[in-house]
């Protein structure tokens, strides 16, 4: 936790607040770890992200088993969204209402019963509901294609006008930002981020990390995620409506990449918890107005 404190002013539980370790069935909710890291984080004097209500395909098998009707996908969403929204009302500033809903094409998922029974108007309603359960939270959209303005982008922003339109509450959109060396700095990010400026859409970067190719110049290697996370962080910085950054995971002996045995290397810290050249880059980004900007950098994880 202390090197988390030095560097961060906010935590993503990476996982805690997942249905699968949340609600893994139908009748009880296992809040132990999220109220120990809400403890943490607090006690730490941290900003929470609440991640997430709805991740189509990630649900728990009784979901698939027992959802048959829309009635009863609206029914056992809502009230998982009261029963954990309204928990944590006080101590979770920003949710990810809905995760990763639309595929490449723009289409909503249909891996979910939720999304498949009932379509966009079941995200609506999922927003709605949030905003009734915390009504000071910021409810944001969250995905992992929106580095550059494509058919993913085009999707949010028209399910966006959809809410404006039936007055729900949205505020932002994450972008998560998983990214690969080999694929270089994301130099669409700013066009994204106006994009949801001119409908008064907070972006923040939510899941940043950038994966190393396999060369075997590893020095090249690390320059090159260096110059990615710098570029990320300006583009943020730049931005008037990015509302933060947030790293998934801060050191490579515990990212998720790491653990999938992806190849890695793809935090800012390597897994002796020692800065890498990324770590110096993402603090030059962030500086790169000066360094009195009110963006926050900030940390997933579940390892303190
Ligand atoms: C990942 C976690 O980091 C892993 O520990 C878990 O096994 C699977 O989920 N996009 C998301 C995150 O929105 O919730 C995912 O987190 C990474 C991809």
């Amino acid at each position: 936790m202390s090197l988390l404190k030095s560097d961060f002013n906010s935590v993503t539980l990476e996982n805690a607040l997942k249905w699968g370790v949340l609600h893994s069935t139908p009748d009880s909710y296992d809040f132990t770890e999220a109220d120990s890291m809400m403890a943490d984080a607090k006690g730490a004097g941290m900003r929470v992200r609440g991640h997430t209500l709805l991740w189509p395909g990630t649900e728990p098998s009784w979901v698939n088993d027992t959802v048959t009707t829309c009635t009863e996908a609206r029914s056992v969403l809502k009230s998982h969204i009261e029963t954990v929204v309204t928990r944590y009302a006080q101590t979770i500033e920003q949710w990810d209402v809905a995760n990763e809903i639309y595929d490449k094409d723009g289409r909503l998922k249909t891996n979910s019963p939720f999304t498949r029974l009932c379509g966009e108007n079941l995200i609506i309603d999922a927003f709605r509901w949030a905003a009734a359960a915390a009504p000071k939270a910021r409810l944001y959209l969250n995905d992992d294609r929106l580095t550059s303005v494509n058919a993913a982008v085009q999707a949010y922003s028209a399910l966006i006008d959809k809410l404006h339109s039936a007055r729900v509450p949205i505020h932002g959109i994450g972008l998560q930002t998983h990214l690969k060396v080999e694929d270089g700095a994301p130099d669409s990010l700013p066009s994204v981020m106006a994009l949801f400026r001119e409908k008064s859409i907070d972006v923040e970067i939510t899941e940043l990390d950038v994966r190393l190719s396999e060369s075997d110049d590893e020095r090249e290697d690390l320059k090159r995620q260096a110059a990615i996370y710098e570029s990320v962080a300006k583009s943020c910085v730049e931005a008037s409506n990015c509302t933060g950054i947030t790293v998934w995971g801060f050191t490579d002996k515990y990212s998720w990449l790491s653990a999938s045995s992806v190849e890695g290397g793809p935090t800012i810290r390597d897994a002796n918890f020692v800065p890498k050249l990324a770590y110096d880059a993402l603090r030059e980004g962030l500086c790169s107005n000066s360094c009195t900007t009110s963006q926050s950098t900030t940390s997933s994880g579940s390892h303190a």
